[in-house]
């Protein structure tokens, strides 16, 4: 695969192009996923609960996710890598940079961060000290506390008007990309369709540019719950190589997340 930078995806943007994604932990299953041709990888938090089997994201720690960064960078040249910064990383700027800049070094090329617009300045020092952003925006697990649970989000005016509001001061600070997870699919479309920089989707319909998946929902494997927005890929196809490729046809081609994946 040839290497997948953020102009890439800004191409793909301008021609329309969807893309898939998957988390991944590891190396062996990240040259997995780039001898198939997916471009972009996370490493995820959500590897507290599906490799530790916790209840939430909480106790993951910056170790931990740079431990999974150079494993999944070891495995994957190519791809474009974001990781994540886990809970209580990013609560001042200066801890951000320093933490960024670990997650960076295993060998990301972006860090997520579950923002809101509170977060725009951190994102600005970020992005000028060279650490590229996807900001997480909707249904940001690290919050699970205060929404109550594991919810849709912007299903209200009000609530969506927050999130579109989110997301385009976030894009203004200097993040590269947008991650909606959880939202309703006509948030989705409207944010995608307002901001310049590419947007993926998880439970956000078919209308965002890109689309990410969880691998153990992808292939059915969860040790918790799957959730009603994914597709068990490896049940359609018993096979890992053809459960990617049929994941990356049904994006490319607008046909996943269906209408039975979408929150309306
Ligand atoms: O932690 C995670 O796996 C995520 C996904 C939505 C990409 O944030």
């Amino acid at each position: 695969m040839k290497k997948v930078t953020i102009n890439t995806l800004m191409a793909w943007k301008k021609e329309g192009r969807k893309f898939a994604s998957v988390t991944a932990y590891d190396a062996s299953f990240a040259k997995l996923f780039e001898q198939q041709e997916i471009p972009l990888l996370v490493v995820g938090d959500s590897l507290g609960m599906v490799l530790q089997g916790k209840n939430n994201t909480l106790s993951v720690s910056l170790e931990e996710m740079a431990y999974h960064t150079r494993s999944v960078r070891a495995g994957s040249p190519n791809c474009l890598l974001i990781a994540d910064m886990p809970f209580m990383t990013c609560a001042t700027p200066e801890q951000a940079c320093n933490n960024a800049v670990e997650l960076m070094k295993a060998g990301a090329n972006m860090v997520k961060i579950e923002a809101g617009c509170w977060l725009a300045p951190t994102i600005t020092m970020l992005v000028q000290r060279a650490v590229p952003v996807c900001v997480h925006l909707g249904l940001t697990p690290q919050s699970v506390n205060i929404f109550g649970g594991f919810k849709v989000q912007g299903r209200s005016d009000e609530q969506a008007e927050k999130i579109v509001q989110d997301a385009l001061a976030l894009e203004m600070a200097g993040a590269q990309i947008i991650l909606l997870e959880c939202v309703p699919k006509a948030l989705a479309a409207r944010i995608t369709d307002t901001v310049r920089v590419p947007v993926i989707g998880i439970g956000a319909g078919n209308a965002t540019d890109g689309q990410v998946l969880v691998m153990h929902d992808l292939f059915g494997i969860s040790t918790n719950y799957i959730p009603s927005f994914s597709k068990n890929y490896l049940s359609k196809t018993g096979d890992l190589r053809q459960a990617i490729s049929l994941y990356i046809k049904e994006v490319e081609t607008g046909e996943f997340p269906s209408h039975e994946q979408t929150f309306n």
